[in-house]
């Protein structure tokens, strides 16, 4: 069965952001000129995703909003001539029935937010993208490149990375044995395991694709890490019945849901646009910045300019 659906958590708080998403949902803060969610819609679209399912929360307004028509908007660039504006917003928005919204009514973690989406999903297998972590690769979006490989191996399967083993307590940790150049197969997990504990540096990042089974599992409810129910631990006991597999991808992937991970998104989308990409590298080589170091991010070059400032260079 091909995969239809999406489920997108966005009910999260957004504390790390705080002032800034006080009054506005923290998957609204822009990279560049548009904001994280459209990002990963426009990553699941490109997949052949069909149908979006938002799991919400108070104070998301916003968030239907932006996929929303906009009236007053958009007569005023009609009224102004502003064509090509008129046809970005327009665009943004999609058939409707096409992004639904349910709601989680208490912030009880991942796998709750995931189960909130049940009835909405049904018995077919489906996507699950993390908004935060925006993945910016050279060829296909990360999420189209799994649709492929569930497609042949029809069992569940999760973006992974390898982290710094400093970092383990931050991610989901897989012990997974190689199968395959990008793919690994799992055969265990665990959700934010402390250095010594944790199995590898394989780490999940924010998109999976899961096979209706996983209902069983997330209905459970079971708390887990930071007393949350998690889906790293439905996915572990659904490893019991289904094989499940990582999907090595090719990108660097940017934690939005962290201040340094957004500053550096910001950083590498923008250098990627014609229109902005001189002035921000002749104000960051008019020598306003200690560069210490040098790494190679993806196609960009980033000098490290104080510990946790980065910025690229051609
Ligand atoms: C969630 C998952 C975790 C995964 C991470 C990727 O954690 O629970 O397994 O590795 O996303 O970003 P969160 O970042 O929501 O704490």
């Amino acid at each position: 069965m091909k995969v239809k659906k999406a489920v997108f958590p966005v009910a999260g708080l957004g504390t790390r952001f705080i002032p800034a998403t006080k009054a506005m949902a923290k998957e609204m803060l822009p990279v560049v000129d548009k904001p994280i969610i459209q990002y990963a819609v426009e990553e699941a679209f490109a997949a052949g995703i069909e149908q979006i399912i938002f799991v919400t929360g108070r104070g998301k307004k916003a968030l239907e909003d932006h996929f929303d028509r906009s009236v007053e908007i958009e007569s005023n660039l009609e009224a102004k001539g502003k064509t090509e504006l008129l046809k970005q917003i327009q665009e943004l928005v999609p058939r409707t029935g096409t992004i639904v919204y349910t709601r989680q009514h208490q912030p009880r973690g991942l796998g709750h937010a995931i189960w909130c989406a049940r009835d909405i999903v049904g018995d077919e297998p489906f996507a699950v993208l993390l908004a935060d972590d925006m993945i910016k690769t050279e060829g296909k979006p990360v999420l189209s490149e799994m649709v492929e490989q569930f497609d042949r191996f029809r069992a569940s399967i999760a973006a992974v990375m390898e982290v710094d083993k400093s970092q383990t307590d931050k991610y989901g940790i897989l012990d997974a044995g190689p199968l395959e150049d990008k793919i690994v197969r799992v055969n265990d997990m665990i959700e934010k395991p402390a250095p010594e504990e944790a199995p590898s540096n394989l780490a999940i990042v924010g998109r999976y694709i899961l096979t209706p089974k996983i209902w069983d599992h997330l209905g459970k409810k079971q708390k887990g890490a930071g007393g949350e129910i998690q889906l790293t631990d439905a996915m572990r006991a659904l490893l019991k019945e289904q094989p499940i597999f990582g999907y090595k991808f090719e990108g660097t992937r940017f934690d939005c849901g962290d201040k340094a991970g957004f500053q550096m998104a910001n950083l590498a989308y923008a250098l990627e646009r014609p229109e902005l990409k001189d002035k921000l590298l002749d104000f960051i080589k008019s020598g306003c910045f200690n560069i210490i170091d040098f790494r190679s991010c993806s196609s960009q070059k980033i000098a490290i300019l104080e510990p946790g400032r980065l910025f690229a260079n051609q």
